[in-house]
């Protein structure tokens, strides 16, 4: 019989993070994941360079229910505290865009320091190892979990589950966590993609789909009252819809059948600068728009008005192309699903989670952190600062 006090099944960020932390404080622990390649996700974050964090994280960052939830574990574990981690890794870095963090090699170096910092604690490692199935039973007054598996029962004292969301399923995501829960009588908050591409049908596409590859700042928003919501970053259109960091982001936000607007010519008056571009002269409607803007993009866009010359455009058809083009407004048919999303949004409910110790209330010992749980984070390292902050949050309260 393999006895722990703690067993974290999934590892990846939080798990691993999880993992180091009470393994540090003394617990025994042991890790158990199926894949046999560790921690894949981080491999192939910021691509190959893992945005570890962001310098400006807050609630207001993170998708949730219950958007109070994030709070307690992101004040406890700050972007700074991972920052002196890895500093004290010897790992370089840099900063880019909105205050992303990233390594300056590799990802690697973060898959290996939490290694490290897992062995530190003399974590015991399962993997590759398949979990079957796991129960709960009392036991001299206190509960144990039963982990079965694919080399054998593990028996533990705290359950951490840590197996991430369904994004990129090629890369061995599960919906374990999510069954895990309503095993135990959690509730989960419906899961969708998010940080994903959007996609339009193919009669809304057809004038678009030649433009693949064109990128261009956009102001992106979507959401009636409340729930309104805008990026102001690229987009990029691709063969079937919309991609980019200004799509991704507010495809977290975006509900089945919601419009989205885009202002294409983001803080100009594009309807004064045209028509005083037309006061003049000569320009043509193409070479106007092409100096704001990609030539395919604008050649594309104008069609046969691309030659028509601003002095014999009437007012009213170039303050019509300015609201085309500032509040472009198109319904998605969808978007490219799992397998081209950064993250799953939703999961398990955070209503029946302590926001301390991420234990779940109704099940004592059993935890859930990471991605598993209803806290989605934008682009821009959060999803990790989420990861590292509700995996330091569990660690210390095992
Ligand atoms: P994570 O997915 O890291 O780990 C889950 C682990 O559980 C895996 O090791 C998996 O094998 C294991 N597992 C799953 N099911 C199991 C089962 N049934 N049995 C046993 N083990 C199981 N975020 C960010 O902040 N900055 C970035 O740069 C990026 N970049 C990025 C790029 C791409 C392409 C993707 C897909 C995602 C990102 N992300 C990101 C998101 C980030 O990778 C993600 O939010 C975290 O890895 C989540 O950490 P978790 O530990 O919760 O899950």
């Amino acid at each position: 019989m393999q006895q722990f006090d703690v067993a974290v099944i999934g590892a990846g960020a939080a798990g691993m993070m999880c993992a180091a932390v009470a393994a540090q404080r003394g617990r025994s622990v042991v890790l158990i994941d199926h894949a046999s390649k560790l921690a894949e996700k981080i491999r192939i974050s910021g691509g190959g360079r893992c945005n570890f964090t962001n310098k400006q994280v807050g609630p207001e960052n993170f998708i949730s229910a219950n958007p109070h939830f994030c709070k307690s574990a992101l004040a406890g574990y700050t972007p700074q505290d991972f920052l002196d981690l890895i500093r004290r890794h010897s790992i370089a870095w840099h900063e880019k865009h909105k205050g992303q963090l990233f390594c300056d090699q590799s990802s690697e170096d973060i898959i290996e320091m939490l290694r490290a910092e897992c062995d530190q604690g003399g974590v015991h490692w399962r993997m590759p190892c398949e979990v079957k199935e796991v129960s709960r039973a009392e036991h001299a007054g206190a509960s144990l979990f039963t982990v079965h598996t694919s080399v054998g029962s593990i028996h533990a004292t705290h359950l951490v589950v840590a197996t991430g969301g369904l994004a990129i399923p090629q890369l061995g995501a599960t919906d374990f966590g999510l069954k895990l829960a309503r095993q135990f009588g959690l509730k989960v908050i419906e899961p969708r993609p998010a940080l994903v591409p959007l996609t339009f049908d193919q009669e809304t596409w057809a004038p678009f789909g030649a433009l693949a590859g064109v990128a261009l700042q956009a102001t992106v928003s979507t959401g009636p009252g409340k729930r309104a919501q805008q990026f102001f970053e690229d987009v990029l259109f691709t063969h079937r819809g919309l991609s980019g960091p200004g799509i991704l982001q507010i495809s977290s936000y975006w509900q089945p059948g919601e419009t989205i607007a885009l202002d294409l010519a983001p803080g100009q008056d594009l309807s004064a600068q045209l028509l005083q571009a037309k006061a003049g002269g000569k320009q043509q409607l193409g070479t106007f728009l092409s100096s704001l803007w990609p030539k395919r993009l604008a050649e594309q866009w104008l069609g046969d008005q691309s030659t028509l010359r601003l002095a014999d455009a009437p007012d009213r058809v170039l303050k019509d192309l300015a609201q085309r083009i500032q509040a472009w407004s198109l319904v998605p048919s969808g978007t490219a699903g799992y397998k081209k999303a950064e993250v799953m949004r939703g999961g398990v409910d955070t209503k029946g989670l302590d926001q301390r110790s991420m234990q779940a209330r109704s099940v004592p010992g059993l935890h859930f952190i990471g991605e598993t749980v209803d806290v989605t984070g934008w682009l821009g390292g959060y999803n990790f600062q989420w990861a590292w902050a509700s995996g330091v949050a569990c660690g210390r309260s095992l």
